[in-house]
């Protein structure tokens, strides 16, 4: 399963400049110029490869390498878009690193016996809509009749009128669903260190986190700066501040395993000489453990509860998202084990901290995640990168395990 080095270092390459950012980062979001052009361009990289290529009702683009029963379908592939000011290898790498192991297989010339398939998913990230896997819920047939017209970006625009903007017809999202999906494995960089500090080539997803992404809104009142003295005011900073350093203290000192991160903060009326009246902002709670993540999030609403009521201000929690963590399928796991033995790689087998298509694939059809080093652990910023030689080593992985399973 041989991967030509110079076309994945091409592919990478290639991709990461649409929606590069002039510092370097990537913002590429749904629908969006650079998210059209990478689809097409996905599509034309498969359709060289042999691969017949299709895209479906949400944008999703898949090449299909036929098998001799061609009634159900062993998938690969990962996610194109990005957070903002993201990395060129997040989802990308399993797009191109399922490309690059279909091509390797095509190339063979031998006929698969169950077919195999490619896919760039649409979204993953919930970067311009709260989308949460609209790709891979589009597959699996659980996005609702009304969620295009209904959901928003920043700017007010739905995405019936994204879609509509890049060629796709937002009634026909239903068409999208498919039945014949018999295995999904995704090769992914693992964003953490656990890796390259333990110098092993792969990963081997056990188990992929949980997760819940709430709405924090404190309200306080809005005062003049310098009008009301230090212990008359109902300052809404303070308050979130106080209430944010709480639970990430609490969630540090529960395990090792629990994540907690406030990243996006607004503050209203947002003026230097005014007490803010009001922040929202959001909480992104993580534990590989379903039962420790609920306790996780009631202890942050009963901390959150306690400093409000302390200060006189009020707090309230909008859950956006609620994933439970996902256990991976043991045959592919052994599969992937094997097929790392294989081609001679170290491999070891890990959790995920990050949330992934997998987790949403993994409750409905059999489904296993093959994870390749992230230099320093960096992911979520423009730092993220994998070496060339990793970018291959995993591909040729997968390719492998494709292989055991298809042929
Ligand atoms: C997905 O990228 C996540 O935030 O874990
Ligand atoms: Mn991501
Ligand atoms: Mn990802």
């Amino acid at each position: 399963m041989d991967i030509d080095p110079q076309k994945m270092a091409r592919y990478v390459e290639e991709l990461g400049k649409l929606g590069e950012l002039p510092d370097g980062g990537m913002t590429r979001f749904q629908y969006d110029a650079a998210w059209a052009q990478a689809q097409d361009l996905v599509a034309r990289w498969m359709r060289e490869a042999g691969l017949r290529v299709r895209r479906d009702a949400v944008g999703n683009v898949f090449g299909r390498l036929p098998g001799a029963d061609d009634s159900s379908t062993i998938l690969t592939g990962s996610h194109i878009d990005t957070v903002p000011e993201g990395g060129k290898y997040d989802g990308a790498l399993g797009v191109l690193a399922g490309l690059a192991a279909l091509e390797a297989l095509a190339a063979r010339g031998e006929r698969p016996r169950t077919s195999l398939e490619v896919v760039s998913l649409c979204e993953e990230e919930s970067s311009r809509y709260q989308a949460n896997f609209f790709g891979s819920r589009a597959m699996l047939g659980l996005v609702g009749p009304d969620e295009p017209a209904t959901l928003k970006d920043a700017d007010g625009v739905s995405m019936a009128e994204a879609m509509t903007a890049v060629g796709l017809d937002p009634s026909a999202v239903a068409t999208a669903k498919r039945d014949d999906i018999a295995a999904f494995v995704e090769l992914h960089i693992e964003q953490g260190k656990v890796l390259e500090t333990a110098g092993t080539d792969v990963g081997v997803v056990e188990v992929i986190t949980g997760l819940v992404w709430e709405e924090v809104v404190v309200t306080g009142r809005q005062d003049h700066a310098g009008g009301t003295p230090m212990d008359a005011r109902l300052d809404a900073v303070q308050a979130a501040a106080e209430i944010s350093t709480a639970i990430t203290r609490h969630v540090a000192e529960a395990d090792k395993a629990g994540r907690v991160t406030f990243g996006r903060w607004d503050v209203r009326p947002g003026w230097p000489s005014i007490v803010p009246g009001e922040v929202v902002f959001s909480m992104d709670l993580r534990h590989t453990v379903a039962e420790d993540l609920r306790a996780r999030a009631d202890e942050a609403h009963r901390i959150a509860a306690t400093i409000a009521a302390g200060r006189g201000v009020e707090v309230t929690f909008e859950r956006l998202k609620d994933e439970t963590p996902t256990v991976m399928d043991a045959r592919l796991r052994e599969v992937l084990t094997q097929a790392a033995a294989d081609r001679g790689a170290t491999s070891m087998d890990l959790p995920s901290g990050a949330g992934h298509d997998s987790q949403l694939m993994g409750e409905h059809v059999p489904t296993a995640m093959l994870f390749v080093p992230s230099v320093e652990g960096r992911s979520h910023c423009k730092e993220e990168y994998t070496r060339p030689e990793d970018c291959v080593r995993g591909a040729s992985v997968l390719a492998t395990a494709l292989h055991r399973l298809a042929f």
